[in-house]
């Protein structure tokens, strides 16, 4: 029988001890045992934020933290400017929408990245004047491409204004130095780079962003992150709602993986992996939606999917071979397949990634070399 592999972009494969750890006997969250355990784990987060900052945990879905992201900074009327380059980015603007703010889009082709160029023309030009704050999504999980913060955080600095950054699938996948390059704040969520099943989700918060907080009046209850740095901050450290103790024992085993591993050593391997994939399936005959190196995920490819083939059979035929991995959305649905690379996975995981791609794609009746493809990958593996 066969077993299901996760390569999508999310959620992706639980490393065993960390499933083993969420199988423990649940503590109650108001003993100290779990103060500790909070207190524990915020500490280690700081680490993978890479921030002195505040780091605040809630059960939920990436999704609400974009929400919360939105709700405590700003108040309906302000004007903002989001980043959007596919399908995450969109939605985080739609979500300002609803909330009342004054959105200005700054848009680009799917599959290609964001500038702080294209921010700076922006911020400079009549539709910019009055903005209070950028909205950027790190890494483009729809397309798989992640954008330069660093620069993006010099022009929010030189304007004086608020950055804020989608993390979800880059956030221990992809260097993001947040307090360095001037990320006010930051959201995560639990299912991806950080090998911890779905339902946690994570906010970095910076004092500049706190000044924000004050002055915000976007209606908020769950997502309040004041309420939730107040509790944090109790001599012994609690959530102000039930939080999700067993994720959070898990998470505890992932971020000790990550530590012992090393910040640097996880941003090389996914990065080398990546290219793995990538120079493989090159090799192999079949086409890389993002064909620019400098703006290629290191935590997710896209495959072109040639016309006149169905982009379900390939992803199907994967699933029927053990190797779960994802379709296009929106505007690429049925246009390209997503494969995830983060958390949890090696060598052998891509290059099987890749065979049974190949595969999928020859019983399409598209050309497609294995040979050279598989050789190619380990040859990028071993030499770089
Ligand atoms: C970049 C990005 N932002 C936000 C989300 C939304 O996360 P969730 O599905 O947990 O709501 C995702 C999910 O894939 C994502 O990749």
């Amino acid at each position: 029988m066969k077993t299901s592999f996760l390569m999508t972009p999310g959620p992706t494969q639980v490393p065993p001890r960390v499933s083993l750890a969420t199988a423990q006997e649940i503590i109650h969250h108001r003993q100290p045992e779990f103060g500790e355990l909070l207190r524990e784990i915020t500490e280690k987060l700081k680490y993978v934020f890479q921030t002195q900052g505040d780091v605040l945990i809630f059960p939920g879905a990436g999704t609400g933290a974009l929400e919360g992201a939105v709700v405590n900074f700003f108040s309906p009327g302000d004007k903002v400017v989001f980043g959007v380059m596919g399908e995450f980015g969109s939605r985080w603007a739609k979500i300002a929408e609803i909330f009342g703010l004054q959105v200005v889009r700054l848009g680009t082709e799917w599959g290609k990245a964001v500038t702080a160029q294209d921010l700076e023309l922006l911020l400079t030009s009549e539709e910019g004047k009055g903005v209070k704050g950028v909205f950027i999504t790190h890494n483009e999980t729809s397309t798989g491409v992640y954008t330069n913060l660093e620069e993006i955080g010099k022009v929010c600095q030189k304007h004086k204004l608020l950055f804020l950054v989608d993390a979800v699938s880059s956030l221990a996948a992809i260097d993001l130095q947040t307090d360095q390059w001037g990320v006010d704040v930051v959201v995560t969520a639990s299912q991806k780079a950080l090998m911890t099943p779905p339902g946690l989700c994570f906010f970095s918060v910076s004092e500049k962003a706190w000044a924000f907080n004050r002055e915000a009046t976007c209606p908020r209850y769950y997502w309040d992150l004041a309420q939730a740095k107040k509790y944090l901050e109790r001599k012994m450290p609690q959530n102000p709602y039930t939080p999700a103790v067993t994720l959070l024992f898990g998470l505890n085993q992932a971020l000790d993986m990550i530590q012992r591993e090393g910040l640097e050593q996880v941003f090389a391997r996914h990065l080398r992996l990546s290219q793995m994939l990538r120079r493989g399936v090159e090799a192999m005959g079949l086409e890389l939606l993002v064909k620019d190196e400098a703006i290629a995920s290191p935590s997710v490819t896209a495959i072109v999917v040639p016309p006149g083939v169905e982009a379900s059979n390939i992803t199907s035929f994967m699933r029927q071979s053990g190797i779960i991995i994802a379709g296009g959305q929106a505007e690429l649905k049925g246009k390209i397949v997503r494969v995830g690379h983060m958390g949890y996975f090696d060598a052998y995981d891509i290059a099987n990634t890749l065979t049974t791609l190949g595969r999928a794609f020859q019983e399409q009746n598209v050309s497609v070399d294995l040979g050279q493809g598989l050789q190619k990958a380990w040859e990028v593996y071993n030499h770089g």
